[in-house]
């Protein structure tokens, strides 16, 4: 490449990065699904490679184009998701997980398009994904994002912990200009020694720079 970001410091290493939220199937025509874009994901693996890394990006749904020079792997469910990401992270130097996981999924895929009945309520029952971040270990560093809607730095510390992470990246999503469809993030990032830093509004493309610094560094340690 003729000019690589931070003098191309991820040269030969290989980071796999996951983005959009997933979707999980009700029936032959339903999901369950949330309201992440993939912009912060593909934001980071774009970042990722103008420094010179090998970049897999593992994405559910968006409408995002696959970004040039990044091996692309489409996923729908968090179960698809957990598979490639398991498949890509052993010879890996990180995984960053910017993926808006499903946390439940329906117990069952009718196999049928459920149809409308009599009843006024139906209720479908659910049960537990898995946690690929906190199942996906070995000698990388692992990057988790946190979007919540209060206590942000607590429950974004918490997870630091719960799930072993090197680094945590949270943000507000009832704040403007951040989270879900929009070009920008204002985000903290929470490192495992609880290290707190907290970043101006920037571009997701920006975000994905100050998060690659740190994993830099933690690579060089
Ligand atoms: N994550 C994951 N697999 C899941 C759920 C979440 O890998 N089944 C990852 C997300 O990609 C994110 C991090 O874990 O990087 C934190 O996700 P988040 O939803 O904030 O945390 P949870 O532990 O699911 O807690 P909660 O949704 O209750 O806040
Ligand atoms: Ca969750």
């Amino acid at each position: 490449a003729a000019a690589l970001g931070k003098d191309g410091d991820f040269a030969g290493r290989k980071v796999v990065v996951s983005a959009g939220g997933t979707q999980e199937a009700i029936d032959p025509v339903r999901v369950i699904t949330n309201h992440s874009s993939g912009r912060m994901g593909y934001a980071v693996a774009e970042a990722a490679r103008d420094r010179g890394a090998e970049v897999v990006l593992v994405t559910a749904p968006t409408a995002l184009p696959d970004p040039p020079l990044v091996r692309t792997i489409r996923v729908k469910s968090a179960q698809d998701m957990c598979d490639a990401v398991l498949a890509e992270t052993p010879m890996s130097d990180a995984l960053i997980m910017a993926a808006a996981v499903a946390d439940y999924r329906p117990s069952v895929m009718a196999e049928q398009k459920i149809k409308k009945t009599a009843a006024d309520e139906m209720s479908i029952d659910l049960e537990k994904t898995t946690d690929i971040l906190a199942t996906a270990r070995g000698n990388f560093v692992r990057v988790g994002f946190s979007a919540e809607s209060e206590n942000l730095e607590a429950n974004a510390a918490d997870k630091v912990r719960r799930k072993e992470l090197d680094l945590i990246v949270a943000n507000d999503i009832t704040e403007e200009g951040s989270g879900f469809g929009v070009d920008t993030n204002r985000v903290v990032l929470i490192d495992r020694e609880m290290e707190v830093e907290r970043l101006p509004l920037l571009t997701k493309y920006e975000v994905g720079h100050k998060i690659l610094d740190r994993v830099s560094a933690l690579l060089k340690s």
